[in-house]
């Protein structure tokens, strides 16, 4: 292939601001923090840190509320704090890529504020305000994803605003031109100052239905469901009209070099793979989170990996999650001992891989009592499983009180096995998991065949999943053993010789012909002889 982008060779970190690293005793996370935790991100061999949200915002939800986007919430720090990150960060060769939640803005924002200050206010059209249905009701049946109908009255005005998620976010309308320039100049304002690329909030709600026509309902909803499984999202996301938006965005990002444009995108793979956009002017990447809903078994993941590896756009580059902000943390999903083999899987797929902080030393879910609930969904729609703090908490970095994380309260508890899990104790022992991704994304550096050969998949029964990465000039296998049992003489393709670069164990370095054996839950790399 041509020579690769920095965004199709790298690898992607995600850091949740609030919970990486305290510098003012706050008990939470800000910029100076992230900046003192480079050489960390260097060490564990990232290239890009995406950041969430760092804007000012009432923190409805935690930052994906913004009241301006042009500025740095104080919590985090300020535009010397950030410049100083970027600057060190790039000094390092590491990109930095911001969170822009374009779709809905804070309902603090000085463009809502006017907006609803009148019905004739010249920046009313800016959000999206319907009269009421008949009844007084709200306009139709759309629901927000945090739980309610997605409408709030206005006494004032007697209308309602749209607001796919709280109350607090009330949705921007882009069909508005204005909205479209202000928020092209908001993506120019950060890369005039270094910002390498944007991670694009729920990408695929911008455009709603011109007619605003009720949403059909969904025949899987059941009890114990969130209210916004109700209805299908027919008419409320993902609308053919939504890529000229996007390709808009695009074309706003090439006009600075080597900058990349990620979009949050939870559908099934048919829909998601248009987010490439028409002659790949859409996202870069759109976000694969196949990984996050799949069962863990081998057929399942092959029969995914396949699907979408056929799906794929002509030239769309691949990518792929294990876990973000929003979803239960991989170690807690399927396990300790399986998220190490989830690691190599992760790193040994074709295309660019997306870390969540945390999850390269198994941090897992920690329990929030339903009293401590700080994120908003939970406290909307209590008791269902739905809150999204347990997979925020502080970054366990050694054994000091609050793991290193803190000398203030952190705002989230720390895990209960911080003194033992940790980045000082993992640092130490080549075994860690820690150790392990340190490991696999050196050897995904030094074999680009890893990043960019082809997938071919081999064996793919029962709990044993086999594959081939090919190109030119190397091969190499991965086999994955899912289960907590042996298995034994896996048979591999005829003229199968090689050597074990690596295992999940990081103990095995031998010669394989023909066949190999993976202990439970073991994963190896090898890497196969030169054909001659
Ligand atoms: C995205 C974010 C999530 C946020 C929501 C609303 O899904 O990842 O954290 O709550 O958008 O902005």
């Amino acid at each position: 292939m041509a020579q690769a982008q920095w965004w199709q060779r790298g690898i992607f970190y995600q850091v949740y601001p609030r919970s990486f690293q305290d510098t003012n005793d706050d008990g939470i996370g800000d910029l100076d923090g992230i900046r003192v935790r480079l050489d960390y991100l260097v060490g564990l061999g990232i290239d890009a840190v995406w950041i969430s949200p760092i804007f000012p915002s009432p923190m409805a939800d935690f930052g994906y509320d913004v009241a301006d986007y042009r500025g740095i919430d104080p919590m985090f720090g300020d535009f010397s704090a950030f410049d100083r990150l970027i600057e060190e960060a790039h000094a390092r060769r590491l990109k930095i890529v911001l969170d822009f939640v374009p779709n809905h803005t804070s309902d603090q924002h000085p463009w809502f504020v006017e907006s609803r200050a009148s019905r004739d206010n010249p920046r009313r059209d800016w959000y999206i305000w319907r009269d009421p249905a008949p009844d007084g009701g709200p306009p139709n049946n759309w629901m927000s994803n945090f739980g309610g109908p997605a409408w709030t009255h206005d006494p004032a005005s007697g209308q309602y605003y749209y607001h796919a998620f709280l109350t607090q976010q009330p949705d921007l309308n882009w069909r508005n031109p204005q909205v479209r320039a202000a928020m092209h100049d908001v993506l120019r304002f950060w890369m005039a100052r270094g910002v390498d690329g944007f991670r694009v909030d729920v990408i695929w709600h911008l455009m709603k239905d011109a007619d605003f026509r009720d949403n059909p309902p969904n025949p899987e909803y059941g009890p114990g469901d969130p209210d916004i499984r109700r209805f299908l999202q027919t008419h409320s996301t993902d609308q053919p009209d939504v890529h000229s938006i996007i390709a808009e965005l695009r074309g706003v990002i090439d006009e600075y070099d080597d900058r990349v444009l990620i979009g949050e995108i939870y559908l099934p793979i048919d829909r998601l793979v248009t987010y490439y956009g028409e002659n790949l002017g859409g996202a870069h990447l759109p976000f694969n989170f196949q990984l996050i809903h799949a069962g863990w078994s081998a057929p399942r993941l092959a029969e995914l990996i396949a699907e979408y590896d056929a799906a794929l756009p002509e030239g769309g580059w691949p990518n792929w999650v294990l876990g973000n902000h929003d979803q239960s943390r991989i170690a807690s999903r399927i396990g300790a001992r399986r998220s190490r083999v989830a690691a190599m899987l992760l790193l040994t797929l074709r295309g660019t891989p997306t870390m969540y902080y945390g999850d390269e030393i198994g941090m897992e879910n920690v329990p929030i009592a339903t009293e401590d609930a700080q994120d908003p969904w939970e406290k909307n729609e209590p008791g269902l499983g739905l809150g999204r703090d347990p997979q925020r908490t502080p970054m366990q970095w050694d054994t000091s009180p609050n793991a290193g994380f803190t000398n203030g309260r952190p705002w989230l508890p720390l895990a209960a096995d911080s003194a033992t899990r940790n980045v000082a104790v993992q640092l130490e022992q080549p075994a860690s998991l820690l150790g392990l991704y340190r490991e696999l994304i050196a050897l995904r550096r030094a074999h680009p065949v890893l990043h960019a050969g082809t997938y071919r998949k081999i064996t793919a029964l029962g709990d044993v999943l086999v594959f081939l990465r090919e190109s030119a000039e190397e091969c190499v296998l991965v086999a994955l053993n899912l289960a907590g049992t042996a298995q034994d003489e896996i048979p591999l393709p005829p003229g199968t010789y090689g050597r074990v670069l690596l295992s999940t164990g990081r103990d095995r370095e031998e010669r394989v012909e023909g066949h190999l054996s993976l202990r439970p839950h073991e994963g190896v790399i090898v890497a196969l002889d030169a054909r001659s």
